[in-house]
């Protein structure tokens, strides 16, 4: 018999609780529960008498498929993707709204648009979207200069129609939906934007790619208020999540690749916003460098982590003679218990007389770092700033200090130094990495140091001053 149950998923990260509560536990989101009710049938599903198939097996050797991929030219835009479309794959560009997804988008359709598929046609790229009306869409493609690209357009929040109309016409070769949050499946009795519609919508127009072998990109808004589910939703359902980050006060946009099925996911594209919409920005280094103050001392960019992303940080230090009778400290985006660790290993290890001054350390861009490995980027921060030396202008940091002041391995070197060079450093301080553990970081283009001790970085400031 049919039992029908009541849960109460996150739409943030799809967690299940069977009581409404106003915290999620599992991410911390708060007012983010909602109602799911489904019907299950009592005991296993499959126990009906319906027999299965038997499956064949196949080893684990075997000629790999090699994949077409469909090009944009959008360099920046085909890395990401792991070198191109591969027919059938299903994207997820998540981002804040306003992050400019809709631009990109429509942009790499145009592009696609004036290609040719595998089979030599030109490829058909239709795109869906729920948000804009067709004269919107139209519009914006004027402004970018894209209105000669052979892009088919509608305007449609319903996932049945939208399935029909690629059903009914050629076959596409790629599919836009702007934006999964906005469609509607009328066999599910919730509202656009919740997480069964985000679910069910998802699972069907997947399924559709799957079968009739068109890439599809779905967009989803990344929300922090919870009134919409997440494109957390789906992303386990995907081949490819991109995300699409900037911030709205800055032209930069990067768009980063968090799981490929068929490519890297530690690249990275950059993008900058004009009035033309995004453009590509080849060398990040020139621009990136340009908007940091010169030959300023205390300043360190240093090499991150966050989460399984990489990200490079402005780390800035201000040592002063200290006035009080306790000389002040004080971290923003940092750890105060770690700064008092630094600071008497530079003393104890270093001979760095620099525990009786005033500390300022201040991260930059208003973000908040707890790893140990910004410790050797804090140290190189405070040096500068203690000596009023000036950190070279390419020079990436990262390393953990231990209390003998040796500076000790970190997680995802590679991937830090593969992001430093990626946006254009050409020196980097670093932990060495474990004798015989090889590397995959091979470059000439940034010179790894590994200083191995802090007193090597003091005596490299030292030594310049004297
Ligand atoms: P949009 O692509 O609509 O964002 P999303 O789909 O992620 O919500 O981009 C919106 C912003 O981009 C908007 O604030 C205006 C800006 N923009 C430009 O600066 N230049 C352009 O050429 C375009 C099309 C948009
Ligand atoms: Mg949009």
């Amino acid at each position: 018999m049919a039992k029908k149950t009541t849960r109460f998923i996150c739409s943030e990260c799809c967690a299940s609780y069977p009581k409404w509560q106003g915290k999620c536990d599992a991410c911390g989101a708060w007012n983010t529960l909602e109602e799911e009710v489904s019907s299950t049938a009592e005991g296993s599903k499959l126990s009906t008498g319906v027999k299965g198939r038997v499956l064949e097996f196949a080893n684990l050797k075997g000629a790999p498929t090699v994949f077409f991929r469909l090009k944009s030219d959008i360099e920046e835009l085909d890395r990401v993707c792991g070198g191109g479309l591969v027919k059938s794959s299903v994207i997820l560009v998540g981002g804040d709204p306003g992050i400019g997804k809709s631009t990109l988008l429509l942009q790499a359709v145009a592009a696609f648009a004036k290609k040719t598929t595998q089979s030599g046609k030109p490829a058909r790229c239709l795109y869906f979207s729920g948000e804009e009306s067709v004269d919107q869409i139209r519009l914006r493609a004027q402004r970018l200069g894209l209105a000669e690209a052979p892009v088919s357009l509608a305007s449609s929040i319903n996932v049945r129609d939208i399935m029909e109309t690629i059903e009914a016409g050629e076959t596409p070769d790629v599919v836009v939906i702007d934006s999964i949050q906005t469609m509607y499946v009328d066999t599910v009795e919730s509202a656009p934007g919740t997480v069964s519609q985000v679910r069910t919508a998802g699972n069907e127009l997947i399924r559709l790619a799957k079968r009739k072998g068109f890439s599809l990109f779905l967009v989803g808004h990344v929300t922090k208020e919870g009134t919409l589910a997440g494109p957390r939703v789906i992303e386990h359902m995907v081949d490819t999540v991109l995300y699409f980050e900037g911030d709205r006060g800055h032209h930069f946009r990067i768009l980063r690749a968090v799981k490929n099925r068929f490519g890297a996911t530690d690249e990275i594209g950059v993008f900058e916003m004009t009035e033309k919409g995004l453009a590509e920005v080849k060398n990040p280094s020139a621009l990136f460098l340009a908007e940091r103050r010169g030959n300023i001392s205390g300043s360190c960019v240093f090499a991150g982590l966050e989460g399984s992303r990489p990200m490079l940080v402005e780390i800035q230090a201000l040592v002063s003679p200290s006035t009080g009778a306790a000389p002040r400290r004080a971290v923003v985006g940092g750890d105060n218990n770690r700064l008092s660790m630094i600071l008497a290993v530079m003393e104890a290890r270093c001979g760095l007389s620099i525990g009786s001054k005033d500390i300022f350390l201040n991260v930059a861009g208003g973000l908040r770092i707890t790893e140990p490995a910004a410790d050797l980027a804090v140290a190189t921060a405070l040096i500068s700033a203690f000596t009023h030396l000036p950190v070279p202008a390419d020079l990436a940091v990262f390393g953990e200090i231990g209390l003998s002041g040796e500076i000790r391995a970190v997680p995802q070197m590679d991937l830090r130094l593969k992001e430093a060079e990626k946006l254009g450093f050409s020196q980097a301080f670093a932990p060495a990495r474990l004798a015989g553990k090889k590397t995959s970081f091979a470059s000439n283009r940034l010179k790894v140091r590994e200083p191995g001790h802090l007193k090597s970085v003091v005596d490299l400031f030292m030594g310049a001053k004297n």
